[in-house]
């Protein structure tokens, strides 16, 4: 008997048993080991860890621009085999097309998907206006702070509607008051949009900013995978003694003080 279920659960990811190695200097570099995890519909995951230990490579995967050795990944519950619509992937770098405005780089995603002009428009300024951007729609890349330059880069991905956002280290080019400006924004469209966020972040404190898990990547070959729940409630106070008790709980998994 087939069982059809009313509830449709959309974003979410299952990861089972993936491991990926490269090649190098005639050796097998192992990065990834046997990963396992369920992301709900809707969570915010955040993955840390040192430089090299494999996070661009999990994202990549996610992504679907890279293949795993064995392992696979599925999105509600259909394996990924490469890049899809339900899935949008924000680099470190917006990468705008310079001779296009504001409203042109948002837009460009879905008119390379044949929406026509006038629709593919009128979604594109509804996500200029979810990032703050309205008065800037005319705009040039080469007129746009870095912030202001990254915001378009999550309004264009956001465009899409995708269900999955993947964001690899997107605020880590930013200045120190910029990038605490864009966690917030990052926080509340996250919240609006109910979209399945995995992000990778080297800053600890933003991932306890943002998560409602953090996937701690040893890189370490002894060391293990972790996954720590972020129980505070939103939004967040990065003051609040349990808050920092976190951020101990994390910089010490790192050896850290
Ligand atoms: N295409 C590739 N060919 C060979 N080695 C690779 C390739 N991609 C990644 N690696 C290696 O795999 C390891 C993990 O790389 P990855 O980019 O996933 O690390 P990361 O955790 O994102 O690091 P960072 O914090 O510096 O961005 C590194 O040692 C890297 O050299
Ligand atoms: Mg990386």
């Amino acid at each position: 008997m087939t069982v059809l279920n009313d509830d449709i659960r959309r974003g979410e990811v299952m990861i089972r048993d993936l491991s990926k190695s490269f090649a190098l200097k005639g050796q097998r570099l192992t990065v990834l080991r046997n990963l396992s995890l369920d992301i709900a519909p809707g969570e915010s995951l955040m993955i840390v860890g040192p430089s090299g230990c494999g996070k661009t490579t999990l994202l990549r995967i996610l992504a679907g621009l890279d293949v795993p050795d064995s392992g696979e990944v599925r999105i509600d519950g259909a394996p990924v085999l490469g890049v899809g619509t339900d899935r949008a992937v924000i680099f470190q770098e917006p990468r705008l097309l310079p001779w296009l405005t504001v409203l042109g780089n948002v837009a460009f995603g879905l008119e390379v998907r044949g929406v026509p002009r006038t629709q593919a428009c009128e979604r594109a300024r509804r996500y200029i206006r979810l990032v703050g951007l309205a008065e800037f729609e005319d705009a040039f890349p080469r007129q746009l702070s870095g912030g202001m330059a990254q915001r378009v880069g999550i309004a264009r991905a956001l465009t899409v509607q995708p269900e999955i956002l993947l964001l690899d280290e997107p605020l880590g080019a930013l200045d120190a008051m910029t990038k605490i400006t864009m966690q917030e924004e990052l926080a509340r469209i996250w919240r609006e949009e109910e979209v399945t966020m995995v992000m990778v972040t080297h800053d600890l404190e933003e991932a306890i900013y943002l998560a409602d898990r953090v996937l701690v990547l040893p890189g370490d070959k002894g060391a293990q995978v972790a996954l720590v729940d972020i129980d505070l409630p939103r939004p967040r106070n990065r003051n609040e003694a349990r808050f920092v008790k976190y951020r101990q709980n994390l910089m010490a998994r790192f050896g850290l003080h």
